[in-house]
This record gives structure tokens, sequence and C-alpha cells, in this order.
């Protein structure tokens, strides 16, 4: 085993932990967005979806564990990586300002991420807790799923602070989806100008796809009113 710790300890064993952890994150997402997406069909669709996934919380549970200890490893050699290079740039700065080479999605990866992990927190003390721990999933026999993520996007400051970290998702994808191929060398140079077209667009789907959810429930609210 000491080879593995070794591995994960070197430059590339934790761009390369970043990568997987970080693809496996991305692979979450596209699971999450679909399901979300059923609120649109309204409360009969996200109910059955939610209770389909009731059906197999020993499995679910199983893959929140594995979840968190993704997104820990993901922050924590996020977090190492930026302070390494922070120190390395503090000498190459004087021969190269950073900001011609490298992008800002590439410089934010950590300012990005963390607003990302503070959404994180606020995401899982509201929709999770409640969906979880509250007792409140079901009045008189009545799932009350959908009643519970609209209700919270009804709230102005909750669904536009949605809005916004959505916005910081995006430019998280964005750097992670080119640099997810950088890690593995995959540079190549007819296909690596469509890989970063196509991870933009990608960050954006994701982004929108997300957002939409709060604008849509809360622009729904205001004509309810
Ligand atoms: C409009 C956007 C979103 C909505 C409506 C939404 C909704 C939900 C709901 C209802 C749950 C509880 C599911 C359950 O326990 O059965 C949940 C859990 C969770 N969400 Fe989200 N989510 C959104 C965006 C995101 C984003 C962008 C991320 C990650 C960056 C995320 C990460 C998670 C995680 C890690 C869990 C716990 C894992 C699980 O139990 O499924 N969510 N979300």
């Amino acid at each position: 085993m000491g080879w593995l710790w070794t591995f994960t300890n070197s430059s590339i064993g934790k761009k390369f932990v970043m990568a997987v952890t970080g693809l496996l994150v991305i692979l979450f997402l596209l699971i999450h967005l679909a399901g979300n997406l059923t609120l649109y069909w309204g409360e009969g669709a996200f109910n059955g979806y939610v209770s389909v996934l009731d059906i197999f919380k020993p499995i679910i549970r199983i893959i929140e564990v594995i979840l968190t200890l993704i997104f820990i490893f993901h922050i924590y050699d996020g977090i190492r990586l930026w302070y390494e290079n922070k120190k390395a740039k503090s000498i190459r700065y004087k021969i190269n300002a950073s900001s011609e080479n490298s992008t800002f999605s590439s410089r934010w990866m950590i300012w990005t991420g963390g607003i990302i992990f503070i959404f994180l927190v606020m995401h899982l003390s509201t929709f999770w807790y409640a969906f979880n721990f509250s007792g409140k999933t079901e009045v008189d026999g009545i799932e009350q799923y959908y009643n519970i993520v609209t209700t919270w996007f009804q709230s102005p400051v909750y669904a536009v602070s949605y809005i916004i970290a959505m916005i910081f998702l995006g430019f998280h994808l964005n750097h992670a989806f080119q640099s997810f191929f950088q890690t593995f060398g995959w540079n190549h140079k007819k296909y690596t100008p469509f890989i970063k077209k196509f991870g933009t667009f990608f960050a954006i789907v994701m982004a929108v796809g997300f957002a939409s959810i709060p604008i849509y429930f809360f622009i729904s609210s205001l004509g309810g009113k």
C-alpha cells in the first residue's frame, strides 16, 4: 500500500485523484439534474421519482457515503494543489504574469469550488435534511417532496443564491472538463479545441439546467400570489 500513498501524494497523483473524483461528481450531477428535471412534469412525476429512489434507500445510503468520500478527496487535493501552485507561482511570477498563462476559470478554481462548497452546505441542510430527517415528507398520506422543493424556491433569497451558485458551478465545470483531458495527457492539435468547446457547452447546459429550476419556480410563485 506504500506505493499508493506515495502516488497520491505526488503531484501527478493529486491531479489524478482530482480528475477521477471530478469525473464521478460530474456523473452524479448528470443523474441528479435528470432526476430534478422531473419537477417540470409536476407533483406526481417528482414525488413518484423520489418514491422510486426510496425503494433503494439502503443502496442510496451507500452511494451517499461514497459521494461524501469523493467530495472530501476532491476538496482536499484541490486545496493542496492550489497551495502548491501558489507557492510555485510566487517564484515564476517574476518571469510570467499569471493572467497571460491561464484562463479566468483555471485561476479561480479554488474560489468557484469554495462557493460550490458553501452552496452544498446550504443545499444539504435544507433539501437533503427535509427529505430524510424532518418527518414532514408526508401529510395525511400525501407525499410532500414536490411541495418542499417548490416552497423553498418561493423565497427570493434562496432562489437567487441557487442561481448565483450555479453560475460558479458553470465556471468550475468549464475548466474541470478540459483539465481532465490534460491530466491524462490527451492533448491533440485537432481534438483539443473541440474538447474545450464541448466542455464550455456542457458547463453551460449543466449551469442553465440547474438554475432554470429556481428561476421557474420562483417566477411561478409570483403568479400564484
Ligand atoms: C436546482 C437545483 C437542485 C435541486 C432542485 C436539487 C434537489 C435535491 C434534493 C431534493 C435532494 C434530496 C434528495 C434525497 O435525499 O432523496 C438533493 C440532494 C443532494 N444534492 Fe441536490 N439539487 C440541486 C442542485 C445540486 C447541485 C448543483 C449539487 C452539487 C454541486 C447537488 C448536490 C446534492 C448532493 C450531494 C445531495 C445528497 C445526495 C443524495 O442524497 O442524493 N445538488 N438535491
